[in-house]
């Protein structure tokens, strides 16, 4: 069989597949049964969240041999060539290659021609927001009178570049990023059948890099399956990422939490000689402080620190060593670097700061301490200075 990348040999085929866009889904799937299909949908929403698939999906419940129908078979000639894009009827334009407006003059005069062999002609435009404005009038006029047959597909990440004019047309819908879960359950599927051996912290941190794609999750995994011979580990996600080791960063933490500056500016050169970029040491770094705060709040067991995906045995007996109101001034110092260096303050000298800034923590007055020992000496009394002479 021929290699096939696994975001393309596991995009959804049926509405109830695709992951985390029920409400659309659900709404597109009664449109059809009731026979109410829209003359003109836009899908918009980030990239890789599952809009082209929808799209595709949409395309073969209207062409269906069995159809119109919510779950097209997936087997009929229509079926079959709309999944492999050679549908003489459904077409899929990118317009960010296809802008100009021969390209949508060619397409409006086809549109009006009776379909070749389904009931529709589909229009799928993708990336529409990159159409000239003379190719979105060409397309406004066949938008305002389609013929009955035809129907568009719109898909854009930047919707705020799409034009009112079309907006007011179209049947609109807002793909969301993808929820955790949702990528973590879609992965282990797609592990299962690959045969791939990958712990649920590592998918969780698949999908936490991805941020809520779908498909960028999906590249994570296939690249990782493909360095691995099929046992993925952390230290290969971490490879992969640019991220410190987890030995590394374990130890960077243990020094900055024992207050030793010197030894923590050592392990930080050791880091980010190998390659490691600051910004990716400090997400990691607040990863770790997120985990601490998360660990002494709910729990080293509870979901959310296992959503994390972060080896957690040590980061216990560290937890437990110190306290919250700490570990949030770390989280604070922490999170200060990140925003300089978002600023293109020097990143070296940021981590630098930071980490020693936390070492020093300890050395600083513990004022919410101090508080509460005064305030315990002001109850009992014993605190009331004598009156002076
Ligand atoms: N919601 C989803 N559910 C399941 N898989 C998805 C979803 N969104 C994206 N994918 C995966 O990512 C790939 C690309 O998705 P696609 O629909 O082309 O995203 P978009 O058009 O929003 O950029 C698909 O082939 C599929 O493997
Ligand atoms: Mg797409
Ligand atoms: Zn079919």
């Amino acid at each position: 069989m021929d290699y096939l990348v696994i975001a393309r040999k596991y995009r959804p085929q049926t509405f109830s597949e695709v992951s985390g866009q029920g409400v659309i889904a659900r709404t597109l799937a009664n449109a059809i049964r009731s026979n109410r299909v829209a003359h003109a949908y836009l899908f918009t929403g980030p990239r890789g969240v599952g809009k082209t698939s929808m799209a595709r999906i949409l395309a073969k419940a209207l062409c269906c041999e069995s159809g119109p129908t919510e779950k097209p078979c997936g087997t009929c000639q229509h079926c079959v060539m709309i999944t492999d894009g050679s549908h003489p009827d459904v077409a899929e334009i990118d317009a960010a290659r296809f802008s100009g407006v021969d390209a949508i003059r060619e397409l409006s005069d086809g549109a009006s021609f009776s379909p070749t062999m389904a009931r529709n002609r589909i229009y799928i435009l993708d990336e529409v927001h990159m159409l000239s404005n003379s190719a979105w009038n060409a397309l406004l006029k066949l938008l305002e009178e389609p013929p009955a047959h035809v129907r568009f597909i719109f898909a854009t990440t930047e919707v705020d570049k799409v034009l009112a004019t079309v907006l007011s047309r179209c049947q609109r819908f807002d793909f969301r990023a993808i929820e955790l879960d949702d990528i973590v359950n879609r992965l282990r599927d797609i592990c299962a059948k690959e045969k791939a051996k990958l712990s649920d912290a590592v998918l969780f941190r698949i999908a936490r890099a991805a941020g809520g794609g779908m498909r960028d999750a999906q590249t994570l995994l296939d690249q990782l399956i493909a360095v691995s011979d099929g046992t993925v580990n952390e230290e290969d996600l971490n490879l992969l990422l640019g991220a410190a080791r987890g030995e590394d960063l374990d130890a960077l933490l243990g020094d900055l939490l024992g207050g030793d500056s010197a030894k923590a500016l050592m392990a930080l050169e050791r880091i980010t000689s190998g390659g490691v970029s600051a910004a990716t040491l400090i997400d990691q770094l607040i990863d770790q402080v997120r985990a601490l705060l998360l660990i002494q709040t709910c729990g080293a067991a509870s979901p959310a620190v296992q959503r994390l995906g972060l080896p957690t045995a040590t980061l216990e007996s560290r937890a437990a060593a110190i306290t919250p109101e700490k570990v949030m001034r770390i989280a604070q110092i922490l999170m200060a670097s990140q925003q300089a260096l978002r600023h293109g303050v020097d990143p070296r000298l940021q981590l630098e700061l930071a980490c020693v800034r936390i070492a020093r923590l300890g050395e600083v007055l513990d004022v919410d301490g101090l508080l509460r020992r005064l305030e315990r000496l002001e109850r009992s009394g014993a605190g009331t200075p004598a009156h002076p002479r």
